[in-house]
Formats: C-alpha cells, sequence, structure tokens
C-alpha cells in the first residue's frame, strides 16, 4: 500500500506543493516529479555526492534526505544556482580549465565548491581537496577541479594595493 504525504516547500526560489511517497528521496523527487535533471544520481547510498542539492543554505545529499521531510524547507539545485548567477565565475572557472569532462560529477562539485567559498575565502589546495572528498569524479583527476577552485577564490580576493 503506498502512503503518500503533502509536502510544501520551495525549490530554487518557486512554491511547489506535492503528495509524496513515504520513502521517496529529494533527488529523486527533483529528478523525477520536477524534471530538475542536473543533480545526478550515482551511488544512492551518500557516498559519490552527485546528488549535491543546498536544503535551507546548506549541502546535503539529496539520496540520503527524505522528501517528506522537508515541508516548509527552501531548495536550491544546480538549476537555481546557475539561473541566479550565484556560481557563474566556477562555472566558467571549470570550463575554462577543463574541470568537467563527462560532467556527471560537476553539479554535485560546484555545490560543494561553492560551499566551500562562503566559509573559506581562500582555501588552501590541500583544503580543497580535502573539502572534495566526498565528491567523487572518474574522469578529472581532481588537479583541473582544484585548480579552477583555487582560480575563483583568488580571483574573488585579490591582493589589496598599497
Ligand atoms: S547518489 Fe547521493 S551520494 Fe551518491
Ligand atoms: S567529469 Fe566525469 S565524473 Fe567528474
Amino acid at each position: 500500500m503506498s502512503h503518500e504525504i503533502e509536502v510544501s516547500l520551495s525549490v530554487n526560489g518557486e512554491r511547489v506543493t506535492r503528495r509524496v511517497e513515504a520513502r521517496q528521496h529529494l533527488i529523486d523527487f527533483l529528478r523525477l516529479e520536477l524534471s530538475l535533471t542536473g543533480s545526478h544520481t550515482g551511488c544512492e547510498h551518500g557516498v559519490c555526492g552527485a546528488c549535491t542539492v543546498r536544503v535551507d543554505n546548506r549541502i546535503v545529499r539529496g539520496c540520503l534526505v527524505l522528501a517528506a521531510s522537508l515541508d516548509g524547507a527552501s531548495v536550491e539545485t544546480i538549476e537555481g544556482l546557475s539561473e541566479t548567477g550565484e556560481i557563474r565565475d566556477l562555472q566558467d572557472a571549470f570550463i575554462a580549465r577543463n574541470a568537467c569532462q563527462c560532467g556527471y560529477c560537476t553539479p554535485g562539485m560546484l555545490l560543494a565548491a561553492a560551499e566551500l567559498l562562503r566559509v573559506k575565502a581562500r582555501p588552501t589546495r590541500e583544503e580543497i581537496r580535502e573539502y572534495l572528498a566526498g565528491n567523487y569524479c572518474r574522469c578529472t583527476g581532481y588537479h583541473a577541479i582544484v585548480d579552477a577552485i583555487e582560480a575563483t577564490a583568488a580571483a574573488r580576493n585579490p591582493p589589496r594595493q598599497g
């Protein structure tokens, strides 16, 4: 027997009200119910980071959060962040350094990178690597991703003159 729960939440600034299966995860809710397919499904066990989205201003793994638990929450996805321009410089840096190859990890990587740069303006390369340890990339070897984040941090925080 299916058990559905009504939730009303904000997704990328828009109010969304739906009846959801009690066990439906946020990533499936976003992709299947709302056609927001920018966030990806990988391991579905909280390991790979492909499903990273923001809930109430903090990044979470969409495969570990139940949609039914998000009544009243504010969810932001890669589509929302792209539309507001909040991460345009990061996106440009990823492209410039070939930090997205197949692109499967990229949305989650961008959300994690954006969060890191909010909590630490000029992270070291080691800190970047550490912060991204929960976001797997099978293509790039991570070097270009770290380069892109480091370059974005430097551009946002130019050295003071004089
Ligand atoms: S799909 Fe969520 S962490 Fe891998
Ligand atoms: S670019 Fe392919 S998994 Fe990261």
